[in-house]
């Protein structure tokens, strides 16, 4: 495989629409994820099967991804942060399969990966799922578990890499140590997720010599938020550790929750922008300016602000 292809997951659906004040309709949800499908995107996080008391901007995924197109060779995956997650993802797909008996049309399942999720801190990981660290390792092994044996791919997430916003500093090794659980339990990649943003190339690249000095680097993914708009230079610095899969949102959409004050991911559009006439190059051709269209296209759905300076850049021109 080329070493300068880089892989961009698109987390904007999930991520970005997770953190809206209102919740999103589901055909706006469903025509996001059908626009970046068609505009190249081969990973598209789709929406989350979480609890829909604590985010219930989430709680019609299972209608999203029944209605969304499905486009061959595309993943979308979709979080899951227990056994009753997964367990509600297993009942909607094979409810989908048995539609499907009978019809001359082969149905592509809605999804065929989920994203789990832990932190390095036990007082972000206590915020977001209402457990220890440990604790949620132990609960992840387990959906883990199920999880291939039913056939899906499992993506994990860890929170809080740089800083926590509840217990500050955070200390790399605990990164290093819970990313390694994950990829042992069966995760194919873990995305390192510098959920506050408040990451620069100094510390992302200190955390890096940490967690990508002991473990496969090829399985790790860069997640920046970019609340000190640090996210293109995190992402490039990770680029340069050697890490070629990044998390990102059109538009710059998002922010979490359960971290107060971050704001959205580093744009889609800003990382196309970054690595554009360099070495690296995006597995399938990505059409920025499409991508752009779409940044503005759920800014003025949402009416709030396009976060991408590329975004804005372009259409100003
Ligand atoms: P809990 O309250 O401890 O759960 O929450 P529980 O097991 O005690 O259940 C409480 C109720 O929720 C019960 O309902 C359950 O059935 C229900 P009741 O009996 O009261 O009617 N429930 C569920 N319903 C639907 N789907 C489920 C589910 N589980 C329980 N899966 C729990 C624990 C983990 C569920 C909760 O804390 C939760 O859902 N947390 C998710 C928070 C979240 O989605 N955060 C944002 C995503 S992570 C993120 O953004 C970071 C990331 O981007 C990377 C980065 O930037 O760092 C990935
Ligand atoms: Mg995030």
């Amino acid at each position: 495989r080329d070493p300068n292809v880089v892989r961009i997951v698109e987390v904007g659906p999930r991520d970005g629409l997770q953190n809206e004040k209102g919740v999103v309709p589901a055909e706006v949800k469903v025509e996001l994820i059908n626009r970046l499908g068609r505009a190249g995107m081969r990973i598209i996080e789709a929406g989350s099967f979480v609890s829909p008391k604590w985010v219930p901007q989430m709680a019609g995924t299972a209608e999203v991804i029944t209605r969304m197109e499905k486009l061959p060779g595309v993943h979308y995956p979709v979080l899951v942060p227990n056994m009753k997650g997964l367990e509600n993802l297993l009942e909607l797909l094979s409810a989908t399969t048995a539609h499907s008996v009978g019809s001359l049309t082969s149905t592509i399942p809605p999804t065929d990966e989920i994203a789990i999720f832990t932190a390095a801190t036990d007082a972000f990981s206590l915020a977001n799922t209402n457990c220890t660290v440990a604790e949620s390792l132990t609960r992840l092994a387990a959906v883990t578990q199920k999880a291939r044996e039913k056939g899906l791919r499992v993506r994990g997430y860890v929170s809080v890499v740089i800083t926590c916003p509840y217990s500050g500093k955070v200390d790399y090794r605990r990164v290093r140590d819970v990313s390694r659980e994950l990829l042992e339990m069966g995760c194919y990649e873990v995305s390192l997720g510098d959920t506050t943003g408040v990451g620069n190339p100094a510390s992302v690249g200190a955390m890096l010599d940490v967690v990508a000095g002991a473990l496969p680097v090829e399985r790790l993914a860069g997640h920046f938020h970019d609340t000190y708009g640090m996210g293109v230079a995190n992402a490039l610095t990770a680029l340069e550790a050697g890490i070629r899969t990044l998390d990102s949102s059109v538009g710059g959409l998002g922010g979490c929750p359960y971290s107060p004050g971050a704001t959205g991911n580093v744009a889609t559009e800003d990382i196309l922008y970054s690595i554009q006439d360099s070495k690296y190059r995006t597995e399938k051709s990505v059409d920025l300016e499409a991508i752009a269209d779409i940044g503005w296209w759920i800014s003025e759905k949402l009416n709030r602000q396009n976060a991408s300076r590329v975004g804005r850049a372009l259409r100003a021109r």
